[in-house]
C-alpha cells in the first residue's frame, strides 16, 4: 500500500505534537468522489444511499449528503439522529434491520420516514398496530431472504437460515397477509444477498433474482406493484490489492440492461452502499509501542489493537499496511527490529484475538513507527471492542 504524501504529512504533523500516536485519519474526498460517479454512471431510477453502519462519523454523513446521496439508510434509532444531525430529513431514511424496536417503529412513522423495510410478520403486524395508533400510513419494503447465496463473499445475508427478513418460499403464504395490513403501504422488495462482493455478475445474479421475484408477485396479484426494489450494499473493496477491483460500470450497464428486459422502467431502485463508498477515506494510524521475537517470529505490539481496529481479525484478513518511520533512538543496545520478514501485529489488549495483522511482509519497521492500515474508513472504529480494557478513545482527525 501508498499512504498517499498528504496523509504521510499529517501524520507526521500529528506525531510532533508528542505523545503515543493512536488515531484514525479520514479524508473523504474519495468518498464523495465515487458518490458522484455512481450517480453519473447509474441507469435512470437508481437511489444510492449510504449505509451509515460502515462509519457514522459526521464527516461522512456530511461528505454524503454534500455529494447527492439519496439518502441514509438507518439501522437504529441512534443512527436516526445522527443522520438528522447531519442535515438529512427524516423522508431521506430507510430504515432496515431485524429486531427494530416498538419505540424505534413508533419515531419512524411519526417523523415520516420513507421506507420501513419489514423484517418478518411479527415487525409486519407491529408496525400497522403503531401506524394505527397514530392514524399514519406507513411506505414499507419487505426484506426477502432469498434461497441463493454467493460463496466467496465475505458475509452472506441471505440463503440458508438467517436473521435477516423472510424466507423467499414463505412469500407465498406470507404476502397476502401483508397485504391486508390497512395502514402499510406495500412498494416493493429489498434483497441485499452479501458483503464485500467484488464479482460484479454475483451482484447482478441478484438483481435478476429479485427482479423474478417481483414479476411473480405481480403476475400473482394483479393489484400489486413493486414500484421499489433495494438491491442492499455489496460492493466489495480489493483489501488484498490483488487487482480485483469493483467494476461499478460494469455493474451499471448490467442493471440498465436488465431493467430493460423486465420492463422496468420509471421504477425506483436503491442501493444502501457502506464499505464501498468508505473504506478508502479512512487510515488507522497507531504507534508501534514493542517488537520482540517469540519463538522464530516477530511480535509487533502497537497502541491500538481490536479495541480500535477489529476488522482484520473479526475477517480473519489482512488489511494493507505501511509504515511511516519516524527514526526514534533506540532505548537500548540489541533493541530488536524488524527487517524484510513476515510478522505478527497486535495491540496491548489481554487475549490472544487481539490481532491487527498475521504473516504480514514488513521491510523494515522499530520501535516509534506509525503502522498505517489502510481501507479503515469502513467498519473500523465502528465496529470495535472500544470499551475492552478502558484505553481511550483514538482521535478521529478529518483532513477533509
Ligand atoms: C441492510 C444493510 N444494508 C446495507 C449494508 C451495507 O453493506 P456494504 O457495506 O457491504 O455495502 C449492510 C451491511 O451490513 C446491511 O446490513
Amino acid at each position: 500500500m501508498r499512504i498517499p504524501d498528504h496523509v504521510e504529512v499529517a501524520i507526521r504533523r500529528q506525531a510532533e505534537r508528542g505523545g503515543t500516536l493512536n488515531c484514525y485519519l479520514y479524508d473523504t474526498a474519495p468518498m464523495r468522489e465515487k458518490i458522484a460517479h455512481l450517480k453519473s454512471i447509474m441507469p435512470a431510477g437508481v437511489e444510492v444511499f449510504y449505509a451509515m453502519k460502515a462509519n457514522p462519523h459526521s464527516a461522512f454523513l456530511q461528505a454524503a449528503r454534500e455529494a447527492g446521496a439519496a439518502g441514509i439508510e438507518i439501522a437504529s434509532l441512534g443512527e436516526a439522529e445522527k443522520a438528522e444531525a447531519a442535515g438529512f430529513a427524516p423522508r431521506q431514511l430507510i430504515y432496515t434491520g431485524p429486531g427494530k424496536s416498538p419505540e424505534e417503529l413508533r419515531w419512524s412513522v411519526a417523523q415520516g420516514i420513507r421506507t420501513v423495510h419489514i423484517e418478518s410478520l411479527l415487525e409486519a403486524h407491529r408496525l400497522d398496530c403503531i401506524c394505527a395508533e397514530l392514524r399514519r400510513e406507513q411506505d414499507v419494503l419487505l426484506r426477502i431472504n432469498a434461497n441463493f447465496d454467493i460463496h466467496e463473499a465475505q458475509t452472506t445475508f441471505s440463503g440458508g437460515s438467517k436473521k435477516f427478513g423472510v424466507d423467499e418460499e414463505k412469500l407465498d403464504a406470507l404476502l397476502p397477509e401483508l397485504l391486508a395490513l390497512e395502514h402499510l403501504n406495500f412498494r416493493g422488495l429489498h434483497v441485499y444477498a452479501a458483503s464485500g462482493v467484488l464479482n460484479v455478475d454475483d451482484l447482478l445474479k441478484n438483481c435478476r433474482l429479485v427482479f423474478d421475484m417481483a414479476q411473480k408477485i405481480e403476475a400473482e396479484h394483479p393489484d400489486v406493484v413493486c414500484d421499489t426494489i433495494d438491491f442492499g450494499g455489496g460492493f466489495g473493496i480489493d483489501y488484498l490489492e490483488a487487482g480485483k477491483e469493483f467494476d461499478p460500470g460494469a455493474y451499471a450497464e448490467g442493471l440498465a440492461e436488465m431493467i430493460d428486459d423486465y420492463g422496468f422502467d420509471g421504477r425506483t431502485f436503491f442501493l444502501e452502499l457502506g464499505r464501498y463508498l468508505a473504506a478508502d477515506s479512512g487510515w488507522f494510524c497507531s504507534e508501534i509501542l514493542d517488537i520482540k521475537e517469540s519463538r522464530g517470529k516477530k511480535q509487533v505490539v502497537c497502541a491500538g489493537g481490536i479495541n480500535h481496529f477489529r476488522r482484520p481479525a473479526a475477517l480473519a484478513i489482512n488489511h494493507p499496511l505501511a509504515i511511516v518511520r519516524m527514526a526514534r533512538p533506540p532505548l537500548f543496545d540489541g533493541q530488536e527490529l524488524v527487517h524484510d520478514e513476515k510478522v505478527y501485529f497486535g495491540g496491548p489488549l489481554c487475549t490472544g484475538a487481539d490481532k491487527l495483522a498475521n504473516d504480514i511482509h514488513i521491510d523494515d519497521a522499530a520501535v516509534g513507527d506509525i503502522a498505517v492500515f489502510g481501507y479503515a474508513g469502513a467498519y473500523g472504529l465502528t465496529m470495535s471492542n472500544i470499551e475492552f480494557l478502558s484505553h481511550h478513545r483514538p482521535e478521529e482527525i478529518v483532513l477533509s
